[in-house]
């Protein structure tokens, strides 16, 4: 059954929301604050870049399922409304920003005009959703029914669509039967294709995202720790990962050792995940998160100690060549990129650093706009002391050692992804350094 739906907030997830909910076969109204994003969305474009969203973007928008507003009147006739607006870290401490989220819910509750189910999507501080259902309650106009439910997301940019249409589980907190009814009929053709729904209740809808980001950010930082081990014994990382990784109670995704996670998603979710559990008297629980976050940080720095070493000592003066600024591939988020961390961090030392990302470019002078961006990888490199491989996109992975080779001044590179042919470039007469690798 085709529902009525709104998709509130239009960023890097709820875009993809509301394409993958119009994909399911829905009416969807995707409503944002930003005119500009909203502008570029009705005429069909992506305002930042995510594989193969654009062309279903594009078919939905024609056939006039998707429509957009920055209206969040538009919303009101929906059956069914998502909350997919961001909760980033606060400025003044460790939390989880909740503004835009009240905010949200704030304009939309008034509007309401008939019986409704408001979906929260967004990362949020458990406890949040029971204060949002006392909100709605208070703010729906009197007889309106009103009910609130949660649904956190599991979805990686760079395979948004993929993950929207075909995700691992469903996870449906619900404090009703009706509530229940209503998202296995927003996810009736998902749950068609045998994916997994787990019905609970609201704190554990809440914690079972977060635990998942922590997870994953845990072991990411599991696996640098073990690489600093290696490169004080002379160890290989790669090898270790490989090896523990067949272990199936172990696995070998997010083993990945180099400069470690960034993204508007992990670093914000496990110090928010900390300053949650200190709220409600749990901070004992989490301490170790504190750890997984400086072993990630700490890793940045190795990689711009290793550029150090390479040029002699000081890099004060030399060139540096940055190859790759998104948080990883296939994106254009530079959100906490290790890539950017690294290029700031040895801009302020007196380097001379040029980057080149093929995608994110823009969004990296937006953010850092004291650096030099180049067209190409080869033009980045021109002339550099060192080279370092920051972001794994596959174009970085094809560059030919030799080609790279003639155009720089010195032939030193940090592969901060442990993803280059090392035995390749070596044998082009390059001193390779990856990170937790002789
Ligand atoms: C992450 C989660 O993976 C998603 O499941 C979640 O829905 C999303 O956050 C969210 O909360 O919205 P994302 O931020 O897109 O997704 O990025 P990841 O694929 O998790 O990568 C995060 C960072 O870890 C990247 O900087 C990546 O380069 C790094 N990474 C990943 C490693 O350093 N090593 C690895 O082995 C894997």
């Amino acid at each position: 059954m085709s529902l009525r739906i709104s998709v509130i907030g239009t960023g890097y997830l709820g875009t993809a929301v509301a394409v993958g909910l119009a994909e399911l076969g829905h009416r969807v109204v995707g409503v944002d604050v930003d005119p500009d994003k909203i502008a570029a969305l009705t005429q069909g474009r992506v305002p930042f870049y995510e594989p193969h969203l654009e062309p279903l973007l594009r078919t939905h928008v024609e056939s006039g399922r998707l429509t957009f507003s920055s209206e969040i009147a538009d919303a009101a006739a929906a059956d069914v409304h998502f909350l997919c607006v961001g909760t980033p870290q606060r400025l003044d401490g460790l939390a989880a920003d909740m503004a835009d989220v009240d905010a949200a819910l704030d304009a939309l509750a008034p509007r309401l005009a008939r019986p409704t189910l408001v979906v929260g999507r967004s990362t949020v501080p458990v406890g949040t959703a029971e204060r949002l259902a006392d909100r709605l309650a208070a703010l729906a106009p009197a007889g309106v029914e009103a009910e609130l439910a949660w649904n956190p997301e599991f979805t990686r940019e760079g395979f948004a669509v993929e993950d929207v249409l075909r995700p691992d589980r469903l996870v449906f907190g619900v404090r009703s039967e009706r509530a229940e009814q209503t998202l296995r009929e927003v996810y009736a053709a998902t749950i068609a294709d045998g994916t997994p729904v787990i019905v609970t209740d609201f704190p554990t809808a809440e914690l079972v995202k977060v635990s998942a980001n922590a997870f994953l950010a845990t072991k990411i930082s599991f696996i640098n720790a073990i690489a600093e081990i290696c490169e004080v014994v002379g160890a290989d990382v790669t090898k270790v990962a490989e090896a523990i990784g067949y272990d199936a109670r172990i696995g070998r995704q997010f083993l990945n050792a180099g400069a470690g996670f960034g993204g508007g998603c992990l670093p914000k979710d496990i110090r928010a995940f900390m300053a949650r559990a200190g709220e409600i008297g749990a901070g004992h629980a989490l301490t170790f998160l504190a750890e997984v976050d400086a072993i990630n940080l700490r890793r940045r720095e190795r990689v711009a100690e290793i550029a150090r070493e390479l040029v002699g000592g000081s890099i004060a003066g030399r060139r540096v060549a940055v190859l790759g600024a998104a948080f990883k591939p296939d994106s254009d988020d530079v959100r906490d990129s290790p890539a950017l961390t690294v290029s700031g961090q040895l801009h302020l030392q007196g380097a001379e650093v040029t980057v080149y990302d093929p995608k994110a470019r823009e969004t990296a002078r937006l953010m850092f706009p004291t650096l030099t961006y180049a067209d190409s990888a080869l033009e980045a490199c021109r002339d550099a002391d060192v080279v370092l491989h920051l972001t794994e996109w596959s174009e970085f992975r094809e560059l030919d050692p030799e080609v790279v080779g003639k155009v720089v001044a010195n032939r030193n590179v940090v592969d901060g992804r442990n993803c280059l042919d090392a035995d390749a470039w070596r044998a082009a007469g390059w001193t390779y350094r990856g990170l937790g690798r002789p």
